[in-house]
């Protein structure tokens, strides 16, 4: 097995350095993970490696022999696998068929041969330890198990090198193991692995070396046993982080956000009401129906029946522009989907009437705004090159701050949050929840969806689980701050809460 050796490798866009003189080998059989903050560099490093991008100048080699500049498919052929953030499964395919994209196996006769490709598929499924029945069509599957199909995919036939760009973001913290594991496997085979993440927890738990850049140049780079969380987050900030979670303030008494009977079609009444300056996290499993209910509330996903209030005034249902009339916001958790156009400018998505990709309904207000939009950039510490830069340049992470970021330049009373800092890096993260605590001390009821445990336990001052579209069950502060509170949250998520007499639903396990 061979290392992958990167020798100065220097790389800019429109004559802005993003990599500068990055000299480092990747050795085989060694889990690598390497981190920074957005826009340090990382994916442009591994673009590089697997022939996505060219670099201006320095080498990449497998042991001593260089690879083709900027050939996807020379480096594919030497083994280099890169499994990219945004996954490309054919939905309508089934998992077997998915597997032998390109090189399908076909009979004597010239035939499709299903029947082989199954029975491989099968045994290669098994042999990686996943329990998946080939036929499946891959849009049931969950992002975790495509990605972990993606993964075998990618290693079946053999690997040098496996490139993961933050595989775990989309993944739930409880389908994670089953990464790892094939992980370990893909290392166990000889494999370099190059893993990027912005999970700290995760470094302990995969790798066997981290590296840190900033800014475009490797700053620290130990194996993982030398290495403390927070000389880790000091390394890729350049400046030690205070707490990670602002101080919250207590909520007033006030009802800000009454909603009663609330159904999606086809789905359960639900219940919620938020009070002025409260934070109330929506936890469960990815599909468990959070996003649905934020974008109800919101008016772009329809409901059937049900009432919204905001202080006790009636919100017109389905109709995002009373949604906003309201002074209730959107910040949508896919930051290529219903919040921005990846090819215009920052500016020109922040100042996109807030509507425009959600509703032909002719919705149109253009507040031009762009001195509150820059600070409020700088407030989440937004790396570009300037307001004009396109959403599609940016690093992952910074297309994210974006999104979360232009809804804060409008006058808000409820703020629905979908996941708010997938992909952010850990400095940008305490400023968003340094921002959200902000807004709800000045009053704004807060509901944010988070698959990151850490984010609803450090922020919220309760959390709801929801579990198939309904709300299975309900932690108040005090249970949230209790040492089993993550485990009680999963039970609930998972459907093995207990059931109180009372209410016949699920409580939290107290
Ligand atoms: N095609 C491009 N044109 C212009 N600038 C680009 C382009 N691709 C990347 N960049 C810039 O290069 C820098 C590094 O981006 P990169 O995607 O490598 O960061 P990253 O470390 O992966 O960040 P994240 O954690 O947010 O994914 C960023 O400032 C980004 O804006
Ligand atoms: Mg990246």
């Amino acid at each position: 097995m061979a290392s992958i050796v990167c020798s100065d490798i220097v790389k800019g866009f429109g004559g802005i350095p993003v990599l500068k003189g990055i000299s480092i080998t990747f050795e085989p059989g060694t889990v690598t993970v390497l981190v920074g903050e957005n826009g340090a560099g990382k994916s442009t490093l591994i673009k590089i490696i697997a022939g996505l991008e060219t670099a201006d100048h320095g080498e990449v080699m497998l042991d001593a022999e260089p690879l083709v500049k900027g050939d996807p498919r020379a480096a594919n052929l030497k083994g280099i696998r890169l499994v990219p953030q945004e996954l490309a499964p054919i939905p309508d395919m089934t998992v077997y068929e998915n597997l032998f994209i390109g090189r399908e196996l076909k009979t004597r006769a010239g035939l499709l041969d299903r029947k082989r490709m199954i029975r491989e598929a099968k045994e290669l499924l098994h042999s990686f330890d996943v329990d998946i029945d080939p036929l499946t069509p891959a849009r049931q599957l969950s992002v975790a198990m495509l990605q972990l199909v993606e993964i075998i995919n990618a290693t079946s036939q053999g690997a040098t090198a496996l490139l993961l760009d933050e595989p775990t973001s989309a993944i739930p913290d409880r389908e994670i193991e089953g990464l790892y594991k094939i992980v370990r496997r893909v290392r166990a085979m000889g494999a370099a692995v190059v893993y990027t993440t912005h999970k700290m927890e995760e470094i302990a738990e995969i790798s066997d070396r981290v590296v840190v850049l900033r800014d475009g140049n490797l700053v620290s780079d130990l194996p993982t046993s030398e290495t403390t969380h927070d000389g880790i987050i000091s390394a890729m900030i350049g400046r030690d982080l205070d707490d990670l979670f602002s101080h919250t303030t207590e909520p007033d008494v006030e009802e800000m956000l009454t909603i009663s009977g609330l159904t999606l079609h086809g789905g359960y009444p639900l219940d919620l009401s938020v009070k002025r300056g409260e934070i109330v996290g929506l936890a469960g499993l990815v599909g468990a129906g959070r996003t649905e209910f934020l974008e109800g509330v919101f008016g772009v996903r329809p409901t059937v029946s049900g009432t919204i209030e905001v202080k006790g005034k009636y919100v017109r249902r389905n109709d995002p522009a009373a949604a906003i009339r309201s002074r209730i916001a959107l910040v949508p958790e896919d930051r290529k989907g219903a919040g921005t156009v990846l090819s215009m400018s920052i500016l020109d998505n922040a100042t996109l009437p807030h509507l425009a990709s959600f509703s032909t309904a002719g919705w149109m207000r253009n507040v031009f705004r762009a001195k509150s939009i820059s600070a409020v950039m700088k407030s989440v510490r937004l790396k570009s090159r300037g307001l004009g830069q396109s959403l599609e340049t940016l690093s992952g992470g910074n297309q994210q701050k974006v999104v979360f970021a232009r809804w804060l330049t409008e006058d808000i009373d409820v703020l629905l949050l979908d996941e708010p800092t997938r992909g952010v890096d850990i400095g940008a993260r305490s400023e968003i929840y340094r921002i959200i605590a902000d807004l709800a001390a000045s009053g704004v009821s807060v509901v944010m969806a988070s698959s990151d445990m850490p984010e609803i336990l450090g922020l919220a001052h309760r959390a709801i689980v929801v579990r198939n579209g309904q709300f299975v069950g309900e932690l108040n502060a005090e249970q949230l701050r209790r040492e089993d509170a993550q485990d009680s949250i999963f039970r609930l998520a998972a459907g093995i809460g207990l059931v109180t007499a009372a209410t016949g639903l699920p409580a939290a396990r107290v």
